[in-house]
């Protein structure tokens, strides 16, 4: 059982409090506005929400909820604070860290004089890095170390209004970001009665997944009512095509296509993602989303060359030209793009795909190959070696085993990943970057 004390009773902190207590915690709370600290203190909920009413009222009459308008009390009565302030967009639309800053620096005055250690959880979203500004800030109002006398943990809270007790019973997963054993501990068995995985990052990471999650939420929203509005359009039910569009758990509604990397390509995803634009531009129809993807995509292939360009090497190697591993189709490959790119900037460029000098060898895409790439072909190298022993950067778009030994082999060349070998050993290596990584 812990002694918790929750700053900012809105929904995230009301709920906090309702399902701590639930779980047998003793929890106090404290807020800006005094009404809210009134109703709490009566054991009555600050929201409308299912099933909060009686959470607080059976917490309350348990003795285990409390609210005071003291700081003091709050932090003095408790070992883990909760940070559940607001964070709204400013008008430029970043998050606005004021309301959070100013708690912490109150906490911060109270830690002062305080003995025993305290963990102070940031449960509002707030953007990478606050996890130690706010460390900083404790750190000069209360005079103290961080990780020694108090810890900040970062632990985004992921519930849905509306079924909030139910998500906050219920997580997905629980992330907590720190590096701190003690603070970790302590926060792994407030959460352990939850079953559900408990994944311990860094507090960066903590900090981005709820911009990232909610970012993507908001996508599929957007995604579905253009697909929706474009079915309206032709008399299809959009229903049964997303019901089915969700039934296929292997490419749609999975990991798969997930892993941060190098732009789309081949002769599927371009194509039909154009056939569906012209489709809905023909009917008249908006879509925003469906048709910035391939913009998109374009930013991502001249961000590669950017990140040449800058490296600032003239001669460069290219591993892999096809649209991916495992296949010789070059339609719409983005190496190709960016190959081509990267001749158009005056630079000399070697190339090695194992798939093309297979196809050339076999003759089983000759005339394709020798049509719409005779400018690259004189380019191809036989080998990896050939390749990284000519050139001073080399660009890798397909996970060829070679790699990590030449990797190691050749410092004197730069290796810019644009795929991820997932060789950690590698990515310790001066002269190894990952491109989105
Ligand atoms: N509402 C959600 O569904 C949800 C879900 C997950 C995460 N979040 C995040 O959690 C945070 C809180 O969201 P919310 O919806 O509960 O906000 P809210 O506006 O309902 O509540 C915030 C509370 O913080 C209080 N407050 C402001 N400054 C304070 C201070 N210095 N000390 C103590 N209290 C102070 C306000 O008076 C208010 O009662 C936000 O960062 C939000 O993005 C919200």
């Amino acid at each position: 059982m812990a002694n918790i004390s929750v700053f900012g009773l809105g929904y995230v902190g009301c709920v906090g409090i309702g399902c701590f207590a639930k779980l047998g915690h003793n929890l106090i709370g404290y807020d800006i506005d005094s009404h809210k600290v009134e109703r709490v203190s009566k054991g009555l909920a600050t929201i409308v929400e299912r099933e909060i009413d009686d959470l607080m009222a059976e917490g309350h009459a348990a003795g285990r909820i409390t609210a005071t308008n003291s700081v003091e009390q709050a932090v003095m009565q408790s070992d883990i604070s909760f940070l559940c302030v607001g964070t709204p967009n400013a008008p430029d639309g970043q998050l606005d860290l004021s309301y959070i800053l100013s708690a912490s620096e109150n906490i911060g005055k109270v830690l002062r004089a305080k003995s025993t250690f305290h963990i102070v959880v940031i449960r509002s979203t707030v953007p990478p890095g606050t996890n130690e500004l706010i460390s900083k800030i404790i750190e000069s109002h209360s005079r103290k170390k961080a990780g020694v006398h108090f810890t900040v943990v970062s632990n985004p809270e992921f519930l849905r209004e509306g079924v909030a007790v139910a998500d906050f019973l219920n997580p997905p997963l629980t992330v907590l970001g720190s590096q701190d054993v003690k603070a970790l501990k302590k926060m792994r068995e407030l959460y352990e009665p939850l079953i559900c995985e408990i994944v311990e990052v860094t507090p960066k990471v903590a900090e981005i997944i709820k911009f990232v999650n909610n970012s993507y939420h908001a996508l599929k929203v957007t995604f579905a009512n253009e697909v929706g509005a474009i079915c309206k359009k032709l008399d299809i039910d959009s229903h049964q095509v997303m019901s089915l569009f969700c039934k296929d758990d292997q490419l749609n509604v999975s990991c798969y296509y997930f892993t941060p990397g190098f732009a789309y390509g081949g002769s599927c995803l371009p194509k039909d993602l154009k056939g569906l634009n012209y489709i809905a531009n023909s009917k008249q129809v908006k879509v925003p989303v469906l048709s910035s993807i391939s913009t998109s995509n374009q930013t991502h292939i001249y961000r590669a060359l950017e990140r040449v360009q800058h490296i600032g090497a003239r001669s460069v190697g290219i591993i892999g030209l096809t649209f991916k591993a495992g296949t010789d189709d070059f339609r719409n490959s983005a190496a190709i793009l960016l190959a081509e790119a990267i001749l158009g900037k005056g630079n000399s460029l070697r190339i090695y795909d194992r798939f093309l000098n297979i196809a050339r060898d076999k003759e089983t895409n000759l005339q394709d190959i020798n049509q719409n790439i005779p400018h690259l072909v004189p380019l191809l190298e036989a080998s990896v070696e050939d390749v990284v022993s000519k050139v001073s950067l080399v660009i890798i778009t397909v996970r060829n085993p070679e790699l990590p030994d030449l990797i190691r082999n050749h410092p004197n060349v730069h290796f810019l990943d644009l795929v991820r070998l997932k060789d950690p050993t590698v990515e310790e290596l001066p002269n190894y970057e990952g491109f989105c990584w």
